[in-house]
C-alpha cells in the first residue's frame, strides 16, 4: 500500500467520530458514515453501498486488531477507534485511526476455499488509493491511520472548492 497523499488537495468538509473498540462500533461507524455523507449530499446509492463496505471493512481490522472481538479481553482507556471523513473536490477520504502498533498486510486475492483476507483487497478495488500512515507516539497516541479515496460517482458534480 502506498504511504498517503489525499490531503494535498483541499478538504472541504470533514467529520470525526471516536467509537469504543467492540463490534458493535462497526455497525455504528457504517450508519454514521452514510449519515454525513447524505447530510453532505451524496446520495447515490451504490457511492453510499461502496463507502459502506469500506468503513466496514477498515472499522473491522482496526477492532479485531485490539482483540475487542475476544469477550475475554479487558476494555481499557485506549481501546477507542476513530473514523473521520473527508470531502475533497472529487472523492471522500475515509480514514480509520486504531491505536495498535502492527500494520496491515494486504496479500492479494486469497484463494476462494479462504476464509479471510479479502477486506484489504475489496478496499483497494474499490477506491482509488489506499494506503495506511504510521503515526509517532507521543502527539499523538501512535498506532496508524488506514486510509482510502472513494470517487464520488460520475454525474455528481465536483463540488467547488
Ligand atoms: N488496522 C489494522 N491493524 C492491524 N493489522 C491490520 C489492520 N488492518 C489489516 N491488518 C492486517 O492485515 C491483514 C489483512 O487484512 P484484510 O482485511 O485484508 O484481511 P482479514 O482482516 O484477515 O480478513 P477479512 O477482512 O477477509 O475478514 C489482517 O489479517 C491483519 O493482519
Ligand atoms: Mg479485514
Amino acid at each position: 500500500m502506498p504511504m498517503p497523499s489525499p490531503t494535498e488537495s483541499p478538504i472541504l468538509r470533514h467529520d470525526a467520530l471516536t467509537l469504543i473498540a467492540l463490534p458493535n462500533s462497526i455497525h455504528i461507524g457504517r450508519t454514521y458514515a452514510t449519515a454525513v455523507l447524505r447530510g453532505w449530499g451524496h446520495l447515490d446509492d451504490d457511492f453510499l453501498a461502496d463507502a459502506q463496505l469500506v468503513v466496514s471493512e477498515l472499522l473491522t481490522n482496526a477492532v479485531d486488531a485490539l482483540g475487542f472481538t475476544d469477550p475475554r479481553v479487558v476494555i481499557t482507556a485506549r481501546a477507542v477507534v476513530r473514523i473521520y471523513l473527508s470531502e475533497l473536490s472529487d472523492c471522500v477520504l475515509i480514514e480509520v485511526w486504531d491505536p495498535h502498533p502492527r500494520i496491515p498486510h494486504p496479500r492479494g486475492m486469497p484463494p476462494p476455499d479462504a476464509l479471510r483476507g479479502r477486506g484489504l483487497e475489496i478496499v483497494r478495488h474499490l477506491t482509488r488509493d489506499s494506503g495506511y500512515s504510521v503515526l509517532p507516539d507521543g502527539a499523538h497516541a501512535g498506532g496508524k491511520i488506514v486510509f482510502a479515496t472513494l470517487p464520488f460517482p460520475q454525474e455528481e458534480p465536483p463540488r467547488a472548492p
